[in-house]
């Protein structure tokens, strides 16, 4: 899949990303400042991402748990309504095309 991403620098790059995996891996290997401390276990928030608004009912619904951890660290850097963990965005040919912005580091 084809996924458009927004750096923190405002540049944009198109990505080509396997599926199988999350979407996160995929950005901490571009160099994108995405870290996934955690390695996708949803208690580090270092994956936040903004999905384009157009994709944002596209994605399967956020878990409880996501929804806890983005609201943990909404006390460290802007929430908004399509904020997701990448880490829990699975890559699958149904994301091609999807968009997303890096959210900043905290
Ligand atoms: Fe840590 Fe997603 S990689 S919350």
């Amino acid at each position: 899949a084809v996924v458009r991403v927004i750096g923190r620098d405002g540049g944009t790059q198109n990505l080509n990303v396997a599926g199988g995996g999350q979407l996160m891996d995929a950005l901490r290997d571009a160099n994108t400042g995405v870290q996934g401390t955690c390695g996708g276990m949803m208690s580090c928030g270092t994956c936040h991402v903004y999905v384009d608004p157009a994709w944002a009912d596209r994605l399967p619904p956020k878990s409880e748990d996501e929804a806890a951890m983005l609201e943990a660290i909404g006390e460290l850097v802007e929430l908004r309504p399509t904020s997701r963990l990448s880490c829990q965005i699975a890559v699958d040919d149904g994301i091609d095309g999807l968009c997303v912005e890096i959210a900043p580091s905290f």
